[in-house]
């Protein structure tokens, strides 16, 4: 597809790679445009910290704080925990914001997933449960794969965590016959037509990383595997349905929602992700610097 200088986003325009700060660019983005939003944030790495009066903040009473777990406000359960872990201060700080911007992305029936490791997870999901509230949480999913050497200290971690929560959970989408299914642990206990049609996948999904010498590596460091893209955006969007990653890398999640026959917008500040993006897309995205 023809390069464009506008950065614009329209529902019938192309999908779009967007090389920005995910802060500065969606903003840009209308409210509820997307059905899913898969986001992997980086962990630990320099951040840029926003005001968070440059992001619109969903309220639940007239003093623009919300109710969140267990009737504690908002602020007070932010404040709280700021105090003991400057980790997760400057977590919160960065993540935060850009997790609001997603909400009010999301259309009524979207879905975020939010894949972290498991040194994260439970303060993300305190602050997911702040942002979405605790009734919008669906699953957290855990990613297990084998790899790499194993600690004699402990039990090795072997896991990714993805948190998913609905904009509404009296309306959302999720179509379970569009997920691929997995073969039964003894198929020898069900009746053949069950073990030929396979099993429907639980919240723990063995899938391997992307290996280092096959078809679907990149070479982008953090790349994720396309089969647990796939089945996300299968489960949790309709073809035609426009997918946003704003922490895109090398764009997996622009990658399985193009084989899918979704829309995509996939947006990174690293120039050497939206490079290897542009490989990647390029037939079938627009490549944007705003
Ligand atoms: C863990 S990687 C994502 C990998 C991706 N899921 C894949 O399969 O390739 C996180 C990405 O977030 C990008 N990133 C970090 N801060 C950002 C920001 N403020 N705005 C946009 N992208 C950002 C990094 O450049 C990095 O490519």
């Amino acid at each position: 597809m023809e390069p464009t200088r506008s950065a614009a986003w329209t529902p019938t325009g192309p999908n779009l790679v967007v090389h920005a700060d995910n802060a500065d660019y969606l903003p840009s983005l209308p409210d509820g445009a997307f059905t899913l939003i898969y986001v992997d944030p980086p962990f630990n790495t320099g951040r840029r910290q926003l005001r968070q009066s440059t992001t619109s903040v969903r309220v639940a009473d007239g003093e623009g704080d919300r109710v969140g777990f267990k009737g504690v406000s908002y602020s007070t359960l932010r404040g709280a925990l700021r105090s003991y872990d400057d980790a997760f201060d400057d977590y919160w700080g960065f993540l935060e914001p850009r997790l609001r911007e997603a909400w009010r992305l999301l259309a009524d029936d979207g879905t975020l997933y939010v894949h972290l490791d498991y040194r994260e997870v439970h303060y993300a999901k305190v602050m997911l449960d702040t942002i979405f509230g605790r009734e919008s949480f669906l699953n957290e999913i855990v990613w297990a794969y084998d790899f790499g050497g194993r600690s004699k200290n402990r039990w090795p971690a072997k896991h990714d965590n993805i948190l998913v929560y609905v904009k509404n959970p009296a309306a959302y989408h999720f179509d379970a016959a569009e997920v691929d299914r997995e073969p039964y642990m003894a198929p020898g206990l069900v009746t053949p037509e069950k073990a030929a049609l396979g099993k429907l996948p639980t919240d723990v999904w063995w899938h391997t990383i992307v290996s280092p010498t096959g078809r679907e590596k990149t070479g982008y460091p953090t790349q994720k595997p396309l089969g647990v893209l796939r089945r996300i955006i299968s489960a949790s969007s309709r073809p035609g349905d426009w997918v946003l990653d704003f922490f895109a890398g090398s764009g997996t999640a622009g990658a399985a929602a193009s084989q899918l026959g979704r829309r995509f917008v996939c947006v990174d500040a690293n120039e050497e992700a939206v490079h290897v993006m542009g490989e990647r897309l390029g037939e079938h995205a627009a490549v944007v610097r705003p």
